[in-house]
């Protein structure tokens, strides 16, 4: 029966988050009384550090209640761009340039509205987090998938890119540690992309959330190997790496004159982002040594985790996956499940569910089919057993001709 209304064309296209209605699944099983281990959500499950608490209780004491300006208090802005501005190689990065979002997705959001437009091509390196497409859907341009090799961690490289290129192409969108297989790519790697986009006076989108969790020290930034960073919009925030996510604290970097129009976009849509996170992540960024030991810790007990969950899917009849360098997931292939390998990794994810109580994201929510994201931003033990499940799924979901099995 029809609703009586419908949507406007701006919507269209628009699908539901799938990572989102995975985890609302599993709590719905939970709700049931079932036992159900979530290896779904993109979710520290550390709790925010303490010091970084305490600053918000203070500063909501001392007043902390009011609207700011629509880019974000200054001394945060300050603080932030005396960060990158440790590792940029381009010209230094001034406050004004700098616009503090509702966490980093309104950042890139408001960074693909302004910079694409209709019939606008973007370059999407594939798998890639679901949002990216829909955001630039929703600008009314083209989200163009451009696959890596699996054999490089699905990184792409510039004769990938120039292969989807067309003379609408305006821009790519990069994710180094990526969301799904925390492939983390190298300065060379990085720059030759940086270099590429340059030259065919392509935006660069880069989406540096997961800088800091990475297992060989924090991941090169694009602004730490582009010469000049006017068409390069570089996204960050406190969700991830500070175990800050339901604070909505992010940015974008941009230079002076796009930073104005985005500032403009979010004075009509959400203004300034929540005042007393402001103050929480100004404490995080301005009290380096806590904040260092803060990470490094989490970062110490993600390894861990990677690591035993690593020790399982490298060893025998274990399906396979990219080893990730980065950000807190396990990208794994189960194409060899189902006749059908473009919906095997939702076949997978649903059975896995269903029949083992382990609830992971299906590829098909980052353009990869026949893959799963398993996210061990989860205990160390939740980590393992949800392992051993998808490799006992998978032992079973295998046609008998199939070797290792
Ligand atoms: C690659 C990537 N970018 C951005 C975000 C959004 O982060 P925030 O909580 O800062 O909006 C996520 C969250 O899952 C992510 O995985």
């Amino acid at each position: 029966m029809s609703s009586g209304y419908t949507t406007s064309s701006n919507v269209a296209q628009l699908r539901e988050s799938a990572t989102i209605a995975v985890s609302q699944r599993a709590r719905a099983l939970k709700a049931e009384g079932r036992q159900v281990i979530d290896l779904g959500a993109g979710e520290p499950d550390f709790d925010t550090p303490e010091f970084i608490r305490r600053a918000a209780q203070r500063a909501l004491d001392e007043g902390a209640t009011r609207y700011t300006a629509v880019e974000g208090i200054l001394p945060l802005r300050q603080a932030i761009a005396d960060i990158t501005n440790e590792t940029n190689a381009c010209e230094p990065i001034t406050p004004g340039e700098v616009v503090v979002t509702t966490g980093s997705k309104q950042a890139l959001f408001n960074a693909c509205f302004a910079l694409f437009g209709a019939d606008d091509e973007v370059l999407v390196p594939t798998p890639a987090w679901t949002s990216y497409y829909e955001m630039v859907d929703l600008a009314r341009a083209n989200p163009i998938p451009v696959m890596g090799s699996v054999s490089r961690g699905f990184k792409v490289t510039a004769d990938d890119l120039e292969h989807h290129a067309t003379d609408r192409t305006r821009g790519v969108m990069l994710n180094s540690p990526c969301n799904p297989t925390g492939s983390v790519y190298t300065a060379s790697e990085l720059s030759e992309l940086v270099r590429q986009a340059a030259e065919r006076r392509w935006w660069v989108i880069s989406d540096e959330i997961y800088r800091r969790i990475a297992y060989d020290g924090p991941a090169t930034g694009v602004l730490s190997v582009a010469k000049h960073r006017d068409r390069i919009v570089t996204i960050d925030g406190m969700a991830k790496s500070f175990a800050m996510t339901g604070w909505r604290i992010g940015w974008a970097i941009a230079s002076a004159p796009v930073a104005r129009t985005l500032t403009a976009l979010q004075s009509h849509t959400t203004s300034n982002a929540t005042t007393v996170a402001q103050h929480g992540a100004l404490e995080g960024l301005r009290q380096r040594e806590m904040a260092e030991a803060a990470i490094a810790a989490m970062v110490n007990e993600y390894r861990r985790r990677r690591d035993a969950a690593l020790d399982i899917l490298q060893g025998p009849g274990a399906p396979g996956v990219v080893p990730p360098d980065g950000a807190f997931y396990l990208f794994i292939d189960v194409r060899d499940t189902s006749p059908d390998a473009d919906d095997a990794g939702s076949v997978f994810a649903r059975r896995l569910l269903e029949e083992k109580g382990v609830a992971v994201v299906p590829g098909a929510a980052f353009q990869a089919p026949g893959w799963i994201r398993l996210s061990y931003a989860a205990a160390l033990a939740e980590v393992v057993e949800g392992v051993r499940r998808i490799v006992a799924l998978r032992k079973e979901m295998l046609r008998p001709d199939q070797g290792d099995a």
